[in-house]
Protein backbone atom coordinates (compact mmCIF):
# COMPACT_ATOMS: atom_id res chain seq x y z
CA UNK A 1 0.00 0.00 0.00
CA UNK A 2 1.40 3.18 -0.98
CA UNK A 3 2.25 6.28 1.52
CA UNK A 4 1.57 9.36 -0.53
CA UNK A 5 2.69 12.94 0.18
CA UNK A 6 -0.47 14.72 -1.79
CA UNK A 7 -0.42 18.73 -0.56
CA UNK A 8 -3.76 20.54 -0.78
CA UNK A 9 -4.52 24.14 -0.24
CA UNK A 10 -7.69 23.70 1.96
CA UNK A 11 -8.41 27.48 0.99
CA UNK A 12 -8.45 26.87 -2.22
CA UNK A 13 -11.68 24.68 -2.19
CA UNK A 14 -12.04 22.42 -5.25
CA UNK A 15 -10.34 19.45 -3.14
CA UNK A 16 -11.24 16.66 -4.86
CA UNK A 17 -9.53 17.80 -8.23
CA UNK A 18 -6.88 18.77 -5.92
CA UNK A 19 -6.12 15.73 -5.00
CA UNK A 20 -6.56 14.21 -8.45
CA UNK A 21 -4.01 16.40 -9.95
CA UNK A 22 -1.69 15.77 -7.64
CA UNK A 23 -1.92 11.76 -7.80
CA UNK A 24 -1.82 12.15 -11.63
CA UNK A 25 1.25 14.61 -11.70
CA UNK A 26 2.55 11.59 -9.25
CA UNK A 27 1.51 8.90 -11.82
CA UNK A 28 2.90 10.68 -14.85
CA UNK A 29 6.10 12.19 -13.03
CA UNK A 30 6.80 8.22 -12.40
CA UNK A 31 6.95 9.19 -8.21
CA UNK A 32 3.67 6.30 -8.44
CA UNK A 33 4.87 3.15 -10.59
CA UNK A 34 2.37 0.81 -12.62
CA UNK A 35 0.49 -1.44 -10.60
CA UNK A 36 0.88 0.23 -7.35
CA UNK A 37 -1.65 0.07 -4.90
CA UNK A 38 -3.36 3.74 -3.60
CA UNK A 39 -5.06 3.66 0.16
CA UNK A 40 -8.41 3.16 1.26
CA UNK A 41 -10.07 5.87 0.37
CA UNK A 42 -11.18 6.21 4.32
CA UNK A 43 -7.23 6.02 5.11
CA UNK A 44 -6.11 8.58 2.22
CA UNK A 45 -9.48 10.98 3.87
CA UNK A 46 -7.98 10.69 7.61
CA UNK A 47 -4.49 11.32 6.12
CA UNK A 48 -5.23 14.64 4.76
CA UNK A 49 -8.26 15.21 6.76
CA UNK A 50 -10.97 16.02 4.54
CA UNK A 51 -14.34 14.30 3.72
CA UNK A 52 -14.16 10.73 2.14
CA UNK A 53 -16.27 11.43 -0.83
CA UNK A 54 -14.01 14.01 -2.02
CA UNK A 55 -11.16 11.70 -2.40
CA UNK A 56 -13.82 8.93 -3.90
CA UNK A 57 -14.69 11.36 -6.54
CA UNK A 58 -10.44 11.93 -7.14
CA UNK A 59 -10.33 8.44 -7.43
CA UNK A 60 -13.04 7.79 -9.61
CA UNK A 61 -11.85 10.73 -11.88
CA UNK A 62 -8.81 8.75 -12.34
CA UNK A 63 -10.37 5.47 -12.75
CA UNK A 64 -12.25 7.16 -15.04
CA UNK A 65 -9.33 8.50 -17.09
CA UNK A 66 -7.25 5.68 -17.25
CA UNK A 67 -4.78 6.71 -15.04
CA UNK A 68 -5.87 4.00 -12.01
CA UNK A 69 -7.92 0.77 -12.29
CA UNK A 70 -10.30 -0.20 -9.64
CA UNK A 71 -11.73 -3.76 -8.72
CA UNK A 72 -13.61 -5.25 -6.05
CA UNK A 73 -11.04 -6.96 -3.39
CA UNK A 74 -7.92 -5.80 -5.47
CA UNK A 75 -8.47 -2.20 -4.11
CA UNK A 76 -7.73 0.82 -6.41
CA UNK A 77 -3.94 0.22 -8.05
CA UNK A 78 -2.35 3.03 -10.70
CA UNK A 79 -2.80 0.98 -14.41
CA UNK A 80 -0.50 -1.07 -15.70
CA UNK A 81 -0.18 1.57 -18.81
CA UNK A 82 -0.86 5.60 -17.92
CA UNK A 83 -2.69 7.35 -20.53
CA UNK A 84 -3.26 7.73 -23.86
CA UNK A 85 -6.72 6.10 -22.31
CA UNK A 86 -9.65 6.93 -23.21
CA UNK A 87 -10.57 10.30 -21.40
CA UNK A 88 -7.34 11.41 -20.65
CA UNK A 89 -5.92 14.83 -22.07
CA UNK A 90 -4.81 14.55 -25.83
CA UNK A 91 -1.20 14.39 -26.22
CA UNK A 92 -1.11 18.00 -27.34
CA UNK A 93 -2.37 18.67 -24.25
CA UNK A 94 -0.68 16.66 -22.04
CA UNK A 95 2.40 18.25 -23.17
CA UNK A 96 1.22 21.29 -21.71
CA UNK A 97 2.11 21.93 -18.20
CA UNK A 98 -1.54 23.72 -17.64
CA UNK A 99 -3.11 21.24 -19.13
CA UNK A 100 -4.91 19.85 -15.86
CA UNK A 101 -6.89 23.20 -15.49
CA UNK A 102 -7.57 25.46 -12.80
CA UNK A 103 -9.29 22.25 -10.90
CA UNK A 104 -6.70 19.67 -11.57
CA UNK A 105 -9.50 17.91 -13.78
CA UNK A 106 -9.55 16.76 -17.13
CA UNK A 107 -13.83 16.85 -18.24
CA UNK A 108 -13.86 14.52 -21.48
CA UNK A 109 -11.89 13.89 -24.65
CA UNK A 110 -15.05 14.19 -27.06
CA UNK A 111 -17.15 17.26 -26.23
CA UNK A 112 -20.43 14.69 -26.84
CA UNK A 113 -18.64 12.15 -24.11
CA UNK A 114 -20.29 11.66 -21.05
CA UNK A 115 -19.17 11.50 -17.22
CA UNK A 116 -17.95 8.39 -17.16
CA UNK A 117 -17.56 7.91 -13.51
CA UNK A 118 -21.18 7.98 -13.07
CA UNK A 119 -21.42 4.89 -14.93
CA UNK A 120 -24.05 2.40 -13.60
CA UNK A 121 -21.41 0.28 -12.55
CA UNK A 122 -23.03 -2.07 -9.78
CA UNK A 123 -26.31 -2.11 -12.26
CA UNK A 124 -23.79 -3.13 -15.08
CA UNK A 125 -22.63 -5.77 -13.23
CA UNK A 126 -25.77 -7.19 -11.59
CA UNK A 127 -26.97 -7.56 -15.60
CA UNK A 128 -23.63 -9.63 -16.16
CA UNK A 129 -24.12 -11.74 -13.58
CA UNK A 130 -27.67 -12.13 -14.39
CA UNK A 131 -26.67 -13.46 -17.74
CA UNK A 132 -23.56 -15.57 -16.47
CA UNK A 133 -25.24 -17.09 -14.08
CA UNK A 134 -28.66 -17.62 -16.18
CA UNK A 135 -27.75 -18.04 -19.89
CA UNK A 136 -27.25 -21.58 -21.36
CA UNK A 137 -23.66 -22.51 -22.84
CA UNK A 138 -25.09 -22.40 -26.10
CA UNK A 139 -26.08 -19.20 -26.13
CA UNK A 140 -22.46 -18.08 -26.07
CA UNK A 141 -21.94 -19.67 -29.29
CA UNK A 142 -21.59 -17.35 -32.62
CA UNK A 143 -24.95 -15.54 -32.84
CA UNK A 144 -27.14 -13.96 -34.45
CA UNK A 145 -24.96 -11.69 -36.44
CA UNK A 146 -28.17 -9.14 -36.47
CA UNK A 147 -28.49 -9.25 -32.96
CA UNK A 148 -29.16 -11.72 -29.90
CA UNK A 149 -32.96 -11.62 -30.25
CA UNK A 150 -33.55 -10.64 -26.42
CA UNK A 151 -32.03 -7.33 -26.90
CA UNK A 152 -33.55 -6.97 -30.37
CA UNK A 153 -36.99 -6.83 -28.26
CA UNK A 154 -36.08 -4.64 -25.68
CA UNK A 155 -34.67 -2.32 -28.18
CA UNK A 156 -37.57 -2.44 -30.06
CA UNK A 157 -39.80 -1.74 -27.07
CA UNK A 158 -37.08 1.18 -25.37
CA UNK A 159 -37.39 3.02 -28.94
CA UNK A 160 -41.02 2.54 -29.57
CA UNK A 161 -41.79 4.23 -26.32
CA UNK A 162 -39.19 6.68 -25.65
CA UNK A 163 -38.31 8.01 -29.43
CA UNK A 164 -41.32 7.40 -31.00
CA UNK A 165 -39.81 5.00 -33.14
CA UNK A 166 -41.69 2.39 -35.86
CA UNK A 167 -39.55 -0.19 -34.97
CA UNK A 168 -39.81 -4.04 -34.28
CA UNK A 169 -37.11 -6.47 -33.72
CA UNK A 170 -36.71 -8.05 -37.24
CA UNK A 171 -35.99 -4.69 -38.36
CA UNK A 172 -33.48 -4.02 -36.12
CA UNK A 173 -29.87 -4.44 -36.15
CA UNK A 174 -27.39 -4.47 -33.06
CA UNK A 175 -24.23 -2.94 -34.09
CA UNK A 176 -20.78 -1.00 -32.20
CA UNK A 177 -22.21 2.15 -31.62
CA UNK A 178 -23.52 4.84 -34.26
CA UNK A 179 -20.03 4.82 -36.06
CA UNK A 180 -20.26 1.22 -37.37
CA UNK A 181 -23.92 1.63 -37.70
CA UNK A 182 -23.45 4.33 -40.28
CA UNK A 183 -20.14 2.26 -41.90
CA UNK A 184 -22.50 -0.85 -42.40
CA UNK A 185 -25.44 1.34 -43.99
CA UNK A 186 -22.98 3.22 -46.52
CA UNK A 187 -21.02 0.28 -46.91
CA UNK A 188 -24.55 -1.76 -48.74
CA UNK A 189 -25.27 1.13 -50.21
CA UNK A 190 -22.50 2.16 -52.25
CA UNK A 191 -22.64 -1.48 -53.30
CA UNK A 192 -25.42 -0.84 -55.48
CA UNK A 193 -25.27 3.32 -56.88
CA UNK A 194 -23.22 5.95 -56.60
CA UNK A 195 -23.44 6.81 -53.27
CA UNK A 196 -23.51 11.01 -53.20
CA UNK A 197 -24.74 11.63 -49.56
CA UNK A 198 -26.07 15.18 -47.99
CA UNK A 199 -24.25 15.91 -44.75
CA UNK A 200 -25.41 19.02 -42.31
CA UNK A 201 -22.56 21.96 -42.57
CA UNK A 202 -21.21 21.98 -40.00
CA UNK A 203 -20.82 18.80 -38.99
CA UNK A 204 -19.09 16.04 -36.89
CA UNK A 205 -15.68 15.59 -38.25
CA UNK A 206 -14.83 12.93 -36.81
CA UNK A 207 -17.05 11.28 -38.68
CA UNK A 208 -16.15 12.40 -42.02
CA UNK A 209 -13.57 9.51 -42.58
CA UNK A 210 -15.36 6.96 -42.44
CA UNK A 211 -18.70 8.28 -44.09
CA UNK A 212 -15.95 8.09 -47.35
CA UNK A 213 -14.39 5.04 -46.13
CA UNK A 214 -17.64 3.66 -46.34
CA UNK A 215 -17.67 4.65 -49.78
CA UNK A 216 -19.92 7.77 -50.20
CA UNK A 217 -19.28 11.42 -51.69
CA UNK A 218 -20.20 14.05 -49.05
CA UNK A 219 -22.22 16.95 -50.26
CA UNK A 220 -21.97 19.53 -47.32
CA UNK A 221 -25.69 21.13 -47.23
CA UNK A 222 -25.85 24.65 -44.96
CA UNK A 223 -27.33 24.40 -41.51
CA UNK A 224 -29.59 27.16 -40.48
CA UNK A 225 -31.95 28.21 -36.64
CA UNK A 226 -33.96 25.68 -38.10
CA UNK A 227 -31.67 22.55 -38.83
CA UNK A 228 -30.43 21.62 -42.25
CA UNK A 229 -31.51 23.83 -44.99
CA UNK A 230 -33.63 21.11 -46.54
CA UNK A 231 -34.24 23.62 -50.14
CA UNK A 232 -30.69 22.97 -51.38
CA UNK A 233 -31.10 19.79 -51.23
CA UNK A 234 -30.72 18.31 -54.85
CA UNK A 235 -30.36 14.72 -56.34
CA UNK A 236 -27.97 13.19 -53.52
CA UNK A 237 -29.01 9.73 -52.92
CA UNK A 238 -29.28 10.05 -49.19
CA UNK A 239 -28.76 12.19 -46.14
CA UNK A 240 -26.86 12.14 -42.87
CA UNK A 241 -28.90 14.19 -40.27
CA UNK A 242 -28.85 14.38 -36.53
CA UNK A 243 -32.77 16.37 -36.43
CA UNK A 244 -32.88 15.84 -32.70
CA UNK A 245 -29.96 18.00 -31.64
CA UNK A 246 -28.02 18.94 -34.18
CA UNK A 247 -24.34 18.19 -34.23
CA UNK A 248 -22.11 20.60 -33.69
CA UNK A 249 -24.23 23.70 -33.10
CA UNK A 250 -27.04 22.10 -31.60
CA UNK A 251 -30.15 23.19 -33.30
CA UNK A 252 -33.25 20.87 -33.74
CA UNK A 253 -34.57 20.10 -36.66
CA UNK A 254 -37.74 22.37 -37.32
CA UNK A 255 -41.39 20.51 -37.84
CA UNK A 256 -41.64 22.29 -41.41
CA UNK A 257 -38.01 20.93 -42.24
CA UNK A 258 -38.75 17.87 -41.51
CA UNK A 259 -42.02 17.04 -42.87
CA UNK A 260 -40.23 19.05 -46.18
CA UNK A 261 -37.50 16.30 -45.52
CA UNK A 262 -39.42 13.18 -45.38
CA UNK A 263 -41.51 14.49 -48.58
CA UNK A 264 -38.30 14.67 -50.45
CA UNK A 265 -37.23 11.37 -49.21
CA UNK A 266 -40.66 10.18 -50.83
CA UNK A 267 -40.44 11.47 -53.88
CA UNK A 268 -36.55 10.71 -55.30
CA UNK A 269 -36.75 6.34 -53.62
CA UNK A 270 -34.17 8.36 -51.18
CA UNK A 271 -33.07 7.72 -47.90
CA UNK A 272 -32.47 9.66 -45.01
CA UNK A 273 -30.19 8.47 -41.91
CA UNK A 274 -30.83 9.86 -38.84
CA UNK A 275 -27.75 10.26 -36.03
CA UNK A 276 -29.85 9.71 -32.83
CA UNK A 277 -26.62 10.24 -31.24
CA UNK A 278 -27.55 12.29 -27.54
CA UNK A 279 -31.74 12.02 -27.73
CA UNK A 280 -31.49 11.18 -24.41
CA UNK A 281 -30.88 14.08 -22.92
CA UNK A 282 -33.46 16.57 -23.27
CA UNK A 283 -33.56 19.63 -20.79
CA UNK A 284 -35.90 22.59 -21.19
CA UNK A 285 -38.04 21.30 -24.43
CA UNK A 286 -40.80 18.98 -25.36
CA UNK A 287 -39.46 15.55 -26.20
CA UNK A 288 -38.81 15.71 -30.37
CA UNK A 289 -39.56 11.94 -31.33
CA UNK A 290 -37.15 10.96 -33.87
CA UNK A 291 -38.11 11.04 -37.56
CA UNK A 292 -37.75 7.28 -38.39
CA UNK A 293 -41.38 7.28 -37.13
CA UNK A 294 -42.34 9.66 -39.31
CA UNK A 295 -41.33 7.29 -42.48
CA UNK A 296 -39.99 4.28 -41.16
CA UNK A 297 -39.53 3.23 -44.73
CA UNK A 298 -37.36 5.71 -45.82
CA UNK A 299 -35.42 6.78 -42.73
CA UNK A 300 -32.80 4.76 -41.13
CA UNK A 301 -31.88 5.47 -37.39
CA UNK A 302 -28.65 4.58 -35.46
CA UNK A 303 -28.32 4.88 -32.18
CA UNK A 304 -26.20 3.92 -29.07
CA UNK A 305 -25.40 3.53 -25.13
CA UNK A 306 -22.56 5.66 -25.78
CA UNK A 307 -23.85 8.76 -24.44
CA UNK A 308 -26.02 7.33 -21.73
CA UNK A 309 -23.68 4.60 -20.67
CA UNK A 310 -20.32 4.70 -22.09
CA UNK A 311 -19.08 4.81 -25.59
CA UNK A 312 -16.54 2.14 -24.42
CA UNK A 313 -19.15 -0.24 -24.41
CA UNK A 314 -19.63 0.04 -28.15
CA UNK A 315 -22.99 -0.78 -28.54
CA UNK A 316 -25.29 0.79 -30.45
CA UNK A 317 -28.37 -0.86 -33.14
CA UNK A 318 -29.76 0.44 -36.90
CA UNK A 319 -33.24 0.15 -37.53
CA UNK A 320 -33.81 0.48 -41.06
CA UNK A 321 -36.54 -0.57 -43.48
CA UNK A 322 -36.99 -4.64 -43.73
CA UNK A 323 -34.92 -5.16 -46.80
CA UNK A 324 -31.92 -3.11 -46.06
CA UNK A 325 -32.14 -4.21 -42.16
CA UNK A 326 -31.51 -8.02 -44.24
CA UNK A 327 -29.05 -6.39 -46.41
CA UNK A 328 -27.07 -4.79 -43.02
CA UNK A 329 -27.12 -8.14 -41.05
CA UNK A 330 -25.97 -10.16 -43.78
CA UNK A 331 -22.76 -7.67 -44.52
CA UNK A 332 -22.46 -7.77 -40.27
CA UNK A 333 -22.20 -11.59 -40.94
CA UNK A 334 -19.63 -11.26 -43.62
CA UNK A 335 -17.40 -8.39 -42.19
CA UNK A 336 -16.97 -9.85 -38.34
CA UNK A 337 -19.75 -11.81 -37.42
CA UNK A 338 -21.97 -9.56 -35.11
CA UNK A 339 -21.47 -7.81 -31.47
CA UNK A 340 -20.33 -9.53 -28.24
CA UNK A 341 -23.46 -11.69 -26.63
CA UNK A 342 -22.59 -11.30 -23.08
CA UNK A 343 -22.87 -7.62 -23.72
CA UNK A 344 -25.99 -7.38 -25.70
CA UNK A 345 -27.46 -9.69 -22.50
CA UNK A 346 -26.53 -7.35 -20.53
CA UNK A 347 -27.84 -4.27 -22.23
CA UNK A 348 -31.20 -6.57 -22.52
CA UNK A 349 -31.81 -7.15 -18.66
CA UNK A 350 -30.44 -3.85 -17.89
CA UNK A 351 -33.40 -2.02 -20.29
CA UNK A 352 -35.97 -4.97 -19.31
CA UNK A 353 -35.22 -4.41 -15.24
CA UNK A 354 -35.41 -0.45 -15.67
CA UNK A 355 -31.97 0.25 -14.60
CA UNK A 356 -31.16 1.79 -18.28
CA UNK A 357 -34.62 3.95 -17.13
CA UNK A 358 -33.26 5.02 -14.21
CA UNK A 359 -30.16 5.68 -14.76
CA UNK A 360 -31.33 7.86 -17.68
CA UNK A 361 -33.42 10.30 -15.14
CA UNK A 362 -30.78 10.69 -12.37
CA UNK A 363 -27.72 11.69 -15.31
CA UNK A 364 -30.73 14.23 -17.27
CA UNK A 365 -30.86 15.84 -13.33
CA UNK A 366 -26.98 15.81 -13.25
CA UNK A 367 -26.31 16.78 -16.84
CA UNK A 368 -28.83 19.55 -16.55
CA UNK A 369 -27.34 21.14 -13.30
CA UNK A 370 -23.85 20.99 -15.00
CA UNK A 371 -25.35 22.73 -17.64
CA UNK A 372 -27.34 24.82 -15.74
CA UNK A 373 -23.94 25.98 -13.86
CA UNK A 374 -21.94 26.49 -16.64
CA UNK A 375 -24.08 28.62 -18.61
CA UNK A 376 -24.76 31.27 -16.02
CA UNK A 377 -20.99 31.77 -15.43
CA UNK A 378 -20.57 32.22 -19.13
CA UNK A 379 -23.28 34.62 -18.96
CA UNK A 380 -22.13 36.40 -15.61
CA UNK A 381 -18.48 36.67 -16.71
CA UNK A 382 -18.36 36.24 -20.67
CA UNK A 383 -21.53 38.02 -21.91
CA UNK A 384 -20.26 38.53 -25.19
CA UNK A 385 -20.03 34.72 -26.25
CA UNK A 386 -23.30 33.79 -27.63
CA UNK A 387 -24.37 30.60 -25.51
CA UNK A 388 -26.90 28.34 -28.40
CA UNK A 389 -27.94 24.92 -28.57
CA UNK A 390 -27.94 23.95 -24.74
CA UNK A 391 -31.50 22.62 -24.96
CA UNK A 392 -30.41 19.01 -25.29
CA UNK A 393 -27.12 17.17 -25.30
CA UNK A 394 -23.85 16.85 -23.60
CA UNK A 395 -22.27 20.04 -25.49
CA UNK A 396 -22.91 23.57 -26.10
CA UNK A 397 -22.33 25.71 -28.98
CA UNK A 398 -20.55 28.80 -28.25
CA UNK A 399 -20.20 31.42 -30.68
CA UNK A 400 -17.22 33.86 -30.31
CA UNK A 401 -17.17 37.54 -29.67
CA UNK A 402 -15.39 39.82 -32.12
CA UNK A 403 -10.87 39.28 -31.76
CA UNK A 404 -11.26 35.76 -30.29
CA UNK A 405 -10.31 32.72 -32.34
CA UNK A 406 -11.50 29.34 -32.30
CA UNK A 407 -8.19 28.10 -31.40
CA UNK A 408 -7.23 30.59 -28.67
CA UNK A 409 -10.70 29.19 -26.90
CA UNK A 410 -9.92 26.04 -27.80
CA UNK A 411 -6.31 26.10 -25.97
CA UNK A 412 -7.62 28.01 -23.00
CA UNK A 413 -10.38 25.77 -22.69
CA UNK A 414 -8.56 23.08 -22.53
CA UNK A 415 -5.87 24.02 -20.05
CA UNK A 416 -8.82 24.21 -18.09
CA UNK A 417 -9.76 21.13 -18.29
CA UNK A 418 -12.68 21.15 -20.75
CA UNK A 419 -13.31 19.24 -23.34
CA UNK A 420 -13.29 21.66 -26.84
CA UNK A 421 -13.45 21.67 -30.45
CA UNK A 422 -13.16 24.50 -33.39
CA UNK A 423 -15.86 24.50 -35.56
CA UNK A 424 -14.20 26.08 -38.49
CA UNK A 425 -12.49 22.58 -39.48
CA UNK A 426 -16.19 21.23 -39.24
CA UNK A 427 -17.48 23.60 -42.09
CA UNK A 428 -17.25 24.09 -45.91
CA UNK A 429 -19.41 27.23 -45.68
CA UNK A 430 -18.52 30.37 -44.01
CA UNK A 431 -19.59 30.99 -40.53
CA UNK A 432 -18.61 32.84 -37.16
CA UNK A 433 -16.25 31.85 -35.56
CA UNK A 434 -17.25 29.35 -32.86
CA UNK A 435 -16.21 26.29 -30.33
CA UNK A 436 -17.89 23.71 -29.16
CA UNK A 437 -17.40 22.81 -25.27
CA UNK A 438 -18.72 19.51 -23.33
CA UNK A 439 -19.95 20.37 -19.97
CA UNK A 440 -20.92 16.56 -18.90
CA UNK A 441 -17.66 16.10 -16.82
CA UNK A 442 -17.58 19.49 -15.64
CA UNK A 443 -19.31 18.98 -11.86
CA UNK A 444 -21.39 22.16 -11.45
CA UNK A 445 -19.53 23.83 -8.14
CA UNK A 446 -16.36 23.96 -10.60
CA UNK A 447 -18.08 25.92 -13.58
CA UNK A 448 -17.58 29.24 -12.24
CA UNK A 449 -14.01 28.57 -11.79
CA UNK A 450 -13.40 27.50 -14.75
CA UNK A 451 -15.01 30.07 -16.62
CA UNK A 452 -13.25 33.19 -14.37
CA UNK A 453 -10.05 31.18 -15.93
CA UNK A 454 -11.01 31.28 -19.46
CA UNK A 455 -11.92 34.98 -19.17
CA UNK A 456 -8.49 35.89 -17.89
CA UNK A 457 -6.59 33.79 -20.29
CA UNK A 458 -8.59 35.50 -23.11
CA UNK A 459 -7.85 38.72 -21.90
CA UNK A 460 -4.00 37.76 -22.05
CA UNK A 461 -3.67 37.93 -18.14
CA UNK A 462 -0.75 35.90 -16.84
CA UNK A 463 -1.39 32.48 -15.38
CA UNK A 464 1.00 30.40 -13.43
CA UNK A 465 1.47 26.31 -15.05
CA UNK A 466 -1.01 24.89 -11.42
CA UNK A 467 -3.59 27.08 -13.22
CA UNK A 468 -3.32 30.34 -10.77
CA UNK A 469 -3.35 33.88 -11.26
CA UNK A 470 0.36 34.88 -11.66
C1 LIG B 1 -22.67 13.52 -33.77
C2 LIG B 1 -22.14 12.17 -33.39
N1 LIG B 1 -22.58 11.09 -34.01
C3 LIG B 1 -22.10 9.85 -33.73
C4 LIG B 1 -21.12 9.68 -32.79
C5 LIG B 1 -20.54 8.28 -32.57
O1 LIG B 1 -21.20 7.65 -31.60
P1 LIG B 1 -21.00 6.09 -31.26
O2 LIG B 1 -20.13 6.05 -30.06
O3 LIG B 1 -22.36 5.61 -31.02
O4 LIG B 1 -20.35 5.44 -32.44
C6 LIG B 1 -20.63 10.76 -32.09
C7 LIG B 1 -19.58 10.56 -31.08
O5 LIG B 1 -19.08 11.43 -30.45
C8 LIG B 1 -21.16 12.05 -32.38
O6 LIG B 1 -20.70 13.13 -31.75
Amino acid sequence: MADLLIQINREKGGIAGQIAAELRDAIRGGRLAPGTRLPATRDLAADLQVSRGAVVEAYEQLVAEGFLTSRVGAGTRVAPRTPTAPGAPPASARRDPGSTGVCGGYYGHRPTSPDLAHFPRQGWLAAVRHVLTTVPSDALDYGDPGGVPELREELAGYLCRVRAADVRPENLVVVGGVAQGLSLVLHVLSRECDLSLAVEDPTSINQVPLLRRAGARLVPVPVDEEGLDVRRLAGEAAALVTPAHQFPTGVVLSPSRRAALVEWAHAGGRLVLEDDYDAEFRFDRDPVGCLQGLAPDRVVLSGSVSKALAPGLRLGWVAAPPELAGAIRRARGELDLGSPVVDQYALAHFLRTGGYDRHLRRMRREYRRRRDALAAALSEELPRVRVKGIEAGLHMYLELPDGWTEQEVVRAARELGLSAEPVGPMREFAGPPAVVVGFARLPAHQAAEVVHGLKVRMSGQKIDPGGRLA
